[in-house]
């Protein structure tokens, strides 16, 4: 008999390399039992299960999926977390059902992605929007009061939604926002997908020791975690209670077992070293962004997101074509570049050099403005309505004076530009061909769409 490892049923990756070396006969799903089509993903198919017996099951944890969440709530300090192999938007499903059945009305700061969006649509939960004093609609800043009105204005209980750090890496004031929801007993959920690596920063950032009651982090976005990989946490254990009932409602019965083992290492490392790497990226990323700002106009404050106010179009093709450089995002406002603790210092030295003393500087590829959007859109009927409608996909020219229907913005940034249920004005038109939009999705026909599903 193979010898079982100290880890054996204490972790999942000593359980799935017990489970290897037993050489069982593999009678259960997956069906590529273990072995790979593709030479390049030869070793990870075999790490590829099911929930088989001692595997544990994620959305009833209890057994080594259950203590491996909690060492992740351990080192995040929270009251409870869960991870998902649906990303961060499974949580932000999760964490919207769990407001709809406390019967809370959602005010929103506008810079959402559309997982949000489409999560409101899914729960039929309205919106009250509140829009970013500066920045555009990708990324901005809030004022703190503009909540607090808005919280006045409202009857029911409330909850506020943000995103923070923003696709561009501006960090919003989570521990106000939090001392204002406290004053008028309203919940606070913050997307925290860009800020998986913010409890770790030299000053714990992370929005629970913040003060916020839910978020959201995608741990593949800055961690060493695989795509699909995040976190949801809890402050107060009290209220975990349903939030596993809420992801398994939206999640596949079949979450993958390699993200989730992406995750336990992940976890294991941030416990370790993985600290310390985040420590020393941050002290590079200020560093350097010191040296760049006397070349560059920089955006955002989050260490690990380096914005450059440039025509990013333009300058992500100089990184591509002339220095194998690939970004994050860029369009004609600013170039993203999205830097990681697992960046070696020889990285970092590459990229210095290329941005230092090769590429041209800001003034040789200014940014371009985007055309003035109002803030106050025509809401012609509700999001769920306009968006399960019946609906066509025309050029933004032909749109003026129709309703949006299904948000369509691709990722990245997958910010909405206009709702649904918006009508679509001249403004929303040249907004969407500034950003190269090129195609829209308007309600059929509003008068037979209107009934409410
Ligand atoms: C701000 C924001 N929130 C949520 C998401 C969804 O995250 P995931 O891809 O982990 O589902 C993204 C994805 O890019 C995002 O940028």
């Amino acid at each position: 008999m193979p010898e079982l490892s100290e880890n054996f049923k204490k972790n999942l990756t000593g359980f799935l390399e017990n489970y290897q070396n037993f050489h069982t006969l593999r009678l259960h799903m997956p069906g590529h039992k273990g072995k790979s089509l593709i030479r390049s993903l030869a070793g990870a198919y075999a790490w590829d299960i099911t929930e088989i017996h001692g595997a544990d099951s994620l959305f009833e944890a209890n057994g080594i999926l259950k203590s491996a969440q909690q060492e992740t709530a351990r080192i995040y300090q929270t009251g409870a977390t869960f991870w998902s192999a649906g990303g961060s938007t499974l949580c932000i499903q999760a964490m919207l059902a769990q407001m709809k059945a406390e019967h809370r009305t959602i005010l929103a700061a506008r810079t959402v992605h559309r997982a949000f969006l489409n999560s409101c649509v899914l729960l039929d939960l309205p919106v009250t929007w509140i829009f970013p004093r500066s920045g555009s609609l990708i990324g901005g800043y809030y004022d703190l009061s503009d909540f607090e009105k808005a919280l006045q204005q409202t009857s029911q209980p409330a909850c506020i939604y943000v995103t923070s750090p923003d696709y561009l890496g501006n960090l919003q004031d989570i521990a106000g926002l939090s001392r204002i929801c406290r004053k008028y007993h309203a919940r606070l959920i913050v997307d925290n997908a860009h800020g998986a690596h913010s409890a770790f920063l030299r000053e714990n950032q992370h929005p629970i020791a913040n003060g916020a009651d839910f978020c959201c982090d995608s741990a593949h976005k800055t961690l060493p975690a695989l795509t699909g990989g995040a976190f949801l946490h809890v402050r107060n254990s009290e209220d975990a209670g349903k939030i596993q009932s809420h992801m398994q409602m939206f999640g596949s019965t079949s979450p993958s077992y390699l993200i989730m083992q992406s995750l336990e290492s992940c976890t294991d490392w941030l416990a370790g070293q993985g600290r310390e790497a985040i420590r020393q990226c941050e002290e590079f990323a200020e560093q350097f962004k010191n040296q760049l700002s006397e070349k560059y106009e920089l955006i955002g404050t989050d260490p690990m997101h380096l914005t450059i106010r440039v025509n990013g179009l333009e300058f992500s093709r100089i990184l591509r074509e002339n220095y194998q450089i690939e970004c994050e995002y860029a369009d004609k406002t600013c170039l993203v570049l999205l830097l990681s603790p697992m960046l070696t210092q020889q990285d970092f030295a590459r990229l210095s050099a290329v941005l230092l003393d090769f590429c041209p500087s800001g003034e040789f590829i200014p940014a371009q403005n985007p055309p003035e959007l109002s803030r106050f859109a025509e809401i012609v009927c509700d999001l769920r309505t306009a968006a399960l409608s019946d609906w066509e996909m025309i050029a933004p020219e032909q749109a003026e004076g129709r309703i949006c229907a299904a948000v369509q913005v691709p990722c990245p940034p997958a910010v909405p530009i206009v709702l649904s249920g918006e009508r679509i004005t001249k403004e929303t038109i040249a907004f969407m061909r500034f950003y190269d939009l090129d195609r829209i999705a308007v309600m059929k026909n509003i008068e037979t769409n209107h009934q409410k599903f």
